[in-house]
């Protein structure tokens, strides 16, 4: 459908994926490609006061609430933003997208995990990342590098971070050939000459194909 390239960033808190991110941007600029970077929630104007609800409300937040602005945060993402820069050839590094709703609402919080997959899918309206890298790191090391001075989510509890891992697992179970798993515990260095390998490898393959 687009002519870009679509790839999303995914894991816990505190997983290490947003330095990656920046720095694969960096790299693959260097190599020539028109990239972008993005985010969810949060990277529309609409999406900045939803975030700002959902990171940091005075009162509590019902789970139900939480889903719904996670998923029109996503709906407003990818109408006004992704699709525009992929049907401009740009390749798309959105830092958390889909499978965050999945592992964070589903597994964490509990709520229906089929329906949410099903709700996702009105948000991206045909959307679909063509690679995930899931920057996969133990809870413990996660919310030590997370450090103090947490937002809503990050506040939530081990155990709750705990599950959520356990969600992209299965997720990744659901998806070998979408999802590819990244060892986060491993060095900053170790982890990005291993992304660096799997973008380029999926990047390349595609223009090759294009230009065929
Ligand atoms: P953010 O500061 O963007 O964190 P990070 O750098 O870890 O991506 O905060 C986003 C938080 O929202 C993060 O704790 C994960 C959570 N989240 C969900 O619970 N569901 C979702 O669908 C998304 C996109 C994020």
């Amino acid at each position: 459908m687009e002519n870009g390239f679509f790839i999303t960033f995914e894991g816990a808190d505190g997983s290490g994926k947003t330095t990656q991110l920046n720095n694969i941007k960096t790299f693959l600029q260097e190599k020539g490609f028109d990239v972008v970077t993005t985010f969810e929630p949060g990277a529309t104007k609409t999406g900045e006061k939803i975030r700002n609800i959902l990171l940091h409300s005075e009162d509590s937040v019902a789970d139900s609430c939480e889903m719904f602005l996670f998923l029109a945060d996503r709906a407003q993402h990818v109408e006004m933003f992704i699709k525009p820069a992929l049907k401009q050839g740009k390749i798309v590094l959105c830092d958390r997208h889909t499978d965050s709703t999945i592992a964070y609402q589903g597994y964490g919080r509990g709520q229906n995990v089929e329906l949410l997959k099903k709700l996702n899918q009105i948000a991206v309206n045909g959307l679909s990342p063509d690679l995930t890298l899931l920057f996969d790191v133990s809870t413990e090391i996660a919310q030590d590098r997370v450090g103090k001075d947490k937002d809503r989510m990050e506040a939530a509890g081990i155990e709750f971070h705990k599950k959520v891992r356990n969600g992209y697992l299965e997720l990744l179970k659901e998806n070998p050939e979408r999802i590819k798993l990244i060892n986060a515990n491993n060095s900053i260095e170790t982890v990005y000459n291993e992304t660096k390998d799997i973008i380029l490898n999926l990047v390349t393959n595609k223009r090759g194909k294009t230009n065929a």
